[in-house]
């Protein structure tokens, strides 16, 4: 796995959303319901392991990677610039993770705040 393209990858989802260049965007290949399953739902997934300071190198690239998935989606509630806000700093802090820079970790957390966007993003469910 070769990190430093993971990160330019990184950057460049980030980039695009950012300028929300939609037609230049790349389609997802998971959705945020299939990117939740593999990464975030349970004590034991994915984030929480990385969370803690469990994560292996690759593990935390997976993240990443999922996490880029997230900001290629469109959110299923909720408005798009709101989304396109949070996927954006999340997906900065998950680079920022992958590259070990000072600080990361704490700005991930801060980012990957599950109730501040299941609150306006996730649908209701009947
Ligand atoms: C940037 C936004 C965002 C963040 C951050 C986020 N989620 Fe989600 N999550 C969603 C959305 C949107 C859905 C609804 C997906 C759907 O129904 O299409 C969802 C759904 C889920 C589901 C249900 C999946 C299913 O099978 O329907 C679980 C479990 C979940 N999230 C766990 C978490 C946990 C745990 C965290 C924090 C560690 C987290 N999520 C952080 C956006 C987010």
């Amino acid at each position: 796995m070769n990190y430093k393209i993971t990160v330019t990858l990184l950057s460049g989802v980030a980039l695009l959303a950012a300028t929300g260049c939609s037609s230049m965007s790349s389609k997802p290949t998971k959705t945020v319901e299939q990117v939740m399953e593999e990464g975030f739902e349970g004590k034991e997934s994915l984030n929480a392991r990385v969370t803690k300071g469990q994560g292996t190198p690759a593990e935390i690239a997976h993240l990443a990677e999922l996490v880029a998935q997230l900001a290629l989606n469109k959110p299923p509630a909720g408005d798009l610039a709101s989304w396109t806000e949070k996927t954006v700093a999340l997906n900065k802090a998950a680079a920022d993770l992958v590259a070990g820079k000072p600080g990361a970790m704490d700005a991930y957390k801060a980012a990957v705040n599950c109730k501040a966007c299941h609150s306006v993003h996730k649908p209701e469910k009947q």
